[in-house]
Parts: C-alpha cells; sequence; structure tokens
C-alpha cells in the first residue's frame, strides 16, 4: 500500500521529528518559517540520495561537478537577468502587516483563476472581484506590487559591494564557462553539476519542508551544439512510460519515443532528460504512480527558459514541483558575454574544411608612405579594418584615425581575391538545464515511503515509543530501499550482558571500518529494537545470540519479510554489501 494521499505534513514532520530526520530551525527561539534542520538520519538519508544523483546526472556522462560560491556579486544577478525578473506578487494586510503572495491566495480561494496569466492590474482585479480580505485578520489588503526575492547583503566592509546570496547554483556553471570548455578538451557535449544551498525570500512560507527560504539544488547544466539534432542517449530511455500534462486537466500516457514522434517532448536531449530523471526519482524510493510530467505554458516559465518540464509527485500538498527540466537556450551565455565582454563560446570544426575566395585589400606602402609619413602605419590598419565594400569603386577614402580624417586615394590599395580555409565555426552552445530541489525529493520520499503494515510478531508495538498518541494500533515502517536508508544495519545483543553485549559491539566496530552505516543498539527489548529499526527504514538488523557464542554466527532480520537468516560472523560483510547494494528494486 503506497499512502502518499492518507497520510498528512503533520504525521510525517512528527515522525521525522522524533527519529532525528527534521527538525523545525530555531526551535527554542520560536522558530523560523521557511527553514527546516538535517537530523543526523535526515543529513544521511540527504546524502545517500545526493549519491544517487551523482550516479545518474554526472558519472559517466561527459559531466564533472563543481562548487561555487553562495554569496554572489550584483552585477552576476544584473546579468543574468534575476535582479530584474527574479520576483513575486506581493500584497500586505493593512491591519496586521502580514505578506501574503497574490497568486496564492488567488488560487486558495478559487483554483480556477489562472493567476499566471494575470499581470499586476489583472491581480488586482481579481482578489478584488473575490473580495479576498487578509486571512489571519480579516484586514483589506494593499494593491499586489513585485518584489525580488533574492537575499541582499553587503561584500566586505568599508569599500564594499553589493551582493545577493545565489537563488540557483547555475549562475556558479555558465560565468565558468571558459573553464569548463578547456576541461573537457574544448568539445561539446559537457555538463557541469552542482549541488548547494540556494535562498530565496519567500514571501509566505506556510508549507513546511515544500517552500524554503534556504534549500539544496542539484542543477546539471547540459552545454551542447543546437544544431545537434540527435542525441544517441535518448536510447537509453526510449520504451520508459511517461505521464505527460500539456494543458491542465489533461493526462497523456506515452512512451519516451511516442513523445517524439508526436512532437509533444520536441527534442532528443530534452526528451532523454525527462526519461533520466523519471529514473532517479523511481530508484530514490518515490511511487511510480505518483509522478507525471508536466509542460509549462509559456506564460508561467522563468524568464532564462524556452521550454520547461517539471517532474511532479502527488503529495498531501497536492501535485508538488520536484524537479524543473528547463531549456535555457543560449540565454545565460549570450547574457554574461554581453555583460563581461568575454568569449564564451564552443568552436564547431566542420567535417570538411570550406574553401572559399574571399576579397582582400592589400595596401600599397610605396604611394601611402610618401603621402602620409608618420600617419602611414595606422592608416594602413584603419584601411584593413574597413568592409571590403566600403573600399570598392571609389577615388577616395575617408579614413578616421583617432579623431583625425584623412583622404586616401585609391591607387594606395587594391582588393585581391584570396582563398581562405574555413576549419570551423563558433557558437554560443545551449543548454538543458534538470533543477532538482532537493529538501522536496527528500520530502516527497518520507511521503510515499512511510506506510501503514500489520505488526511483525517479532516487534513490540504496545509500548512502542513510535506510536502517536491515539494511534497506538498504526505500525509504520520507512519503506526505503537498502542504499537510501540513513541507516542500513541495526546491531543488537539479544541481552546486554553475558558477553552477548561486548560480542556485538565488536561485530560494529568491523561493519563501521567497512563503510556499512550501522546503529548499535542495547536498550530496551529485542522487539522494540527491531521496531524503531523499522520505522527508520533500516532494512537489516544483525543479532548476537547465545548460539552465537558457541559457533560464531549471527541472525540477519529483513525488515520486510521479517525472515530471520544465521550467517557466519566472518562473511558478514561480504553478504550484508550485497544485500544492500543488490536488493532488486
Ligand atoms: N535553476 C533553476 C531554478 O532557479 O529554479
Amino acid at each position: 500500500m503506497n499512502n502518499a494521499q492518507d497520510i498528512d505534513a503533520a504525521t510525517i514532520l512528527s515522525m521525522a521529528k522524533r527519529r532525528g530526520i527534521l527538525w523545525p530551525a530555531y526551535e527554542i527561539y520560536g522558530g523560523l518559517a521557511g527553514f527546516f534542520d538535517y537530523g543526523p538520519l535526515g543529513t544521511r538519508l540527504r546524502e545517500n540520495i545526493f549519491n544517487i544523483w551523482r550516479r545518474y546526472f554526472v558519472f559517466g556522462e561527459r559531466c564533472a561537478e563543481i562548487t561555487t560560491p553562495d554569496v554572489t556579486p550584483e552585477n552576476v544577478f544584473i546579468a543574468s537577468g534575476h535582479v530584474e525578473e527574479f520576483e513575486d506578487h506581493m500584497v500586505q494586510c493593512s491591519k496586521c502587516s502580514a505578506a501574503f503572495r497574490a497568486d496564492h491566495l488567488l488560487a486558495d480561494v478559487d483554483p480556477d483563476v489562472d493567476a499566471d496569466n494575470l499581470d499586476l492590474a489583472g491581480l488586482e482585479q481579481a482578489l478584488n472581484e473575490l473580495n479576498i480580505v487578509c486571512p489571519d485578520c480579516h484586514g483589506s489588503l494593499s494593491s499586489p506590487k513585485p518584489v525580488n526575492l533574492m537575499f541582499e547583503t553587503e561584500i566586505g566592509l568599508g569599500n564594499s559591494r553589493h551582493g545577493y546570496l545565489r537563488p540557483e547554483t547555475a549562475q556558479g556553471i555558465f560565468i565558468n564557462f571558459q573553464n569548463l570548455y578547456r576541461y573537457f578538451r574544448e568539445k561539446l557535449p559537457f555538463g557541469a553539476a552542482q549541488i548547494g544551498r540556494c535562498y530565496r525570500n519567500e514571501i509566505s512560507p506556510r508549507q513546511g519542508m515544500v517552500r524554503l527560504r534556504e534549500m539544496t539544488l542539484a542543477e546539471l547544466e547540459y552545454f551542447f551544439n543546437p544544431k545537434d539534432e540527435r542525441f544517441e542517449k535518448v536510447g537509453r530511455v526510449l520504451d520508459d512510460s511517461l505521464v505527460l500534462v500539456l494543458r491542465p486537466g489533461t493526462e497523456l500516457q506515452l512512451t519516451v519515443a511516442e513523445a517524439l514522434e508526436k512532437n509533444v517532448i520536441n527534442s532528443e536531449i530534452m526528451a532523454y532528460f525527462v526519461g533520466l530523471t523519471q529514473r532517479f526519482l523511481i530508484e530514490v524510493g518515490l511511487d511510480k504512480n505518483k509522478l507525471r510530467f508536466r509542460k509549462h505554458q509559456p506564460t508561467e516559465m522563468a524568464h532564462y527558459a524556452k521550454e520547461c518540464w517539471d517532474a511532479e509527485a502527488l503529495t498531501s500538498f497536492g501535485w508538488l514541483e520536484l524537479v524543473g527540466i528547463a531549456n535555457r537556450s543560449a540565454y545565460d551565455l549570450s547574457a554574461h558575454i554581453k555583460a563581461s565582454g568575454q568569449e564564451l563560446s564552443a568552436f564547431i570544426p566542420y567535417d570538411e574544411p570550406i574553401e572559399r575566395k574571399v576579397p582582400t585589400v592589400k595596401i600599397d606602402m610605396k604611394a601611402l608612405g610618401p603621402l602620409f609619413k608618420t600617419d602611414a602605419g595606422r592608416i594602413k590598419a584603419a584601411l584593413e579594418s574597413l568592409p571590403i565594400d566600403q573600399l570598392k569603386d571609389q577615388e577616395n577614402i575617408k579614413v578616421s584615425v583617432d579623431g583625425q580624417e584623412f583622404d586616401v586615394p585609391n591607387n594606395c590599395f587594391t582588393i585581391k581575391m584570396e582563398h581562405e580555409k574555413i576549419t570551423g565555426e563558433r557558437i554560443i552552445p545551449n543548454v538543458i538545464e534538470p533543477s532538482f530541489g532537493m529538501d522536496r525529493i527528500t520530502y516527497t520520499l518520507l511521503e510515499h515511503s512511510y506506510v501503514e503494515v500489520e505488526p511483525p510478531a517479532d516487534v513490540e508495538t504496545e509500548t512502542d515509543d513510535s506510536a502517536e498518541e491515539g494511534s497506538a494500533a498504526k505500525y509504520r515502517v520507512l519503506t526505503f530501499n537498502p542504499y537510501v536508508a540513513p541507516i542500513s544495519v541495526g546491531v543488537f545483543p539479544l541481552m546486554p550482558k553475558d558477553g552477548l553485549d561486548k560480542m556485538a559491539q565488536e561485530i560494529n566496530a568491523v561493519l563501521q571500518k567497512n563503510n556499512i552505516r550501522t546503529y548499535h543498539d542495547e536498550s530496551g527489548s529485542i522487539g522494540r529494537r527491531y521496531a524503531r529499526m523499522d520505522e527508520v527504514g533500516t532494512p537489516y538488523c544483525v543479532t548476537v545470540d547465545y548460539e552465537s557464542k558457541d559457533d560464531q554466527s549471527v541472525t540477519i532480520r529483513d525488515r520486510d519479510s521479517h525472515s530471520q537468516v544465521r550467517v557466519k560472523i566472518d562473511e558478514l560483510v561480504v553478504v550484508l554489501d550485497k544485500l544492500i547494494l543488490e536488493k532488486p528494486l
């Protein structure tokens, strides 16, 4: 059973807090909306998801991961358009001063209003027509106004520079294009990935983990030649089935191949990243039946995007955007070329060099020198830089050098046709960007994995401290894949005495030395220890019992089947490694 709709965020957050997965940040000072701490198990869980992401989007894909600063000088975000465009529309209560996103207020009252298609005047009209007041105190609301969502900062003291905390990791990649191009031996395509903290000063983040002011994005900027329409790797995902939403209320079920044939997805490279994204989300442990890809309407697209598909998951918040896969075309590189004056382009060699005849100006210094003496050299350079058309069929050519005008007679030069070999051309690469909200993915994994099961016979549930007050009968476990689970193996002595405790400690140390993530527990009954491990999704528990002393073997218990096998202690590392890495999905 999967339960994305029969569970609510409060249940998930309560379990996550109790088990050291997620904690509301700054709680002892009253908390701060839009910020969360990851506890010991949450930090591990995220790291495991990061590593799966690296496996899909970095390793083996002519991609490399880089790390660039969070604090960014203003000129980067002026160039990228974020200073001008990265904004939402805010309304404020005249009575209690609370601020709200205008589009969210409209959607709460009338989900059919298409706020993305409304300009400022349209938003104001819709708010008035629906008589929307402050949801907190019913005070009247101001007119909507655009507000920039970036956190501002001053970099340095004294002669400081204005800056921002980055709202996406992508710009750190674009401005390193030359370094990356060199690293990839000056050949397209290649990708640069970054996993990092990003900051967005959300107007009114009231949805816990799904609207954060500080979040982690995992982004890949994949640079390619837009003239290459074929993208061979798409072959790997052609048979994968996708649920696609082109317009609100319409769902299509197509394979990647069919989506390409019908031009629903219009490039092989976009289709590849849509397919790969779905595979990644399923491997992390999200329910395939609760995933879909929604195409952005032109009016809702980010300022840099030409086409965008969101991977969405069904959660207790409804359909939630987890990933945006955007075609950023040459938007960002062009913007940084313009603002920095740097050459952020790639050289594309032709299959065969093109030979052609080109008109070229030849200066006759014997005629030019005596006429212009010390100015002759500069006049020569100026003539050579003029378009050939301006030199043709004229008796005298006017040349301007450092603000001085010269009349040059046409016997000072000739125009000749010369052979030229062109080996290729410079282009500004295009970019496809899959951008993953790692906090939302982690949260959705908790919702999709926290399932109610029959309590197994070997656990103690009545007194188990995982039970919510008033819901003691519910037995829920996190059904994490073994390589996603924050703890891979619980290690227990049957009784914390008679030498079993020492043996369990020694086994735990050996497993840890072999990079197996364990949790050693001696407290309470064995049934309660199994229950605690089940709830946090630990796939295996190793128990040292009285037989272990005689035959140097232990039991391995499986979280899902509750079955146990006996294994020799000196084979334990190999057996567990195999179980953790190879358990079929
Ligand atoms: N880089 C994607 C985003 O800012 O959402």
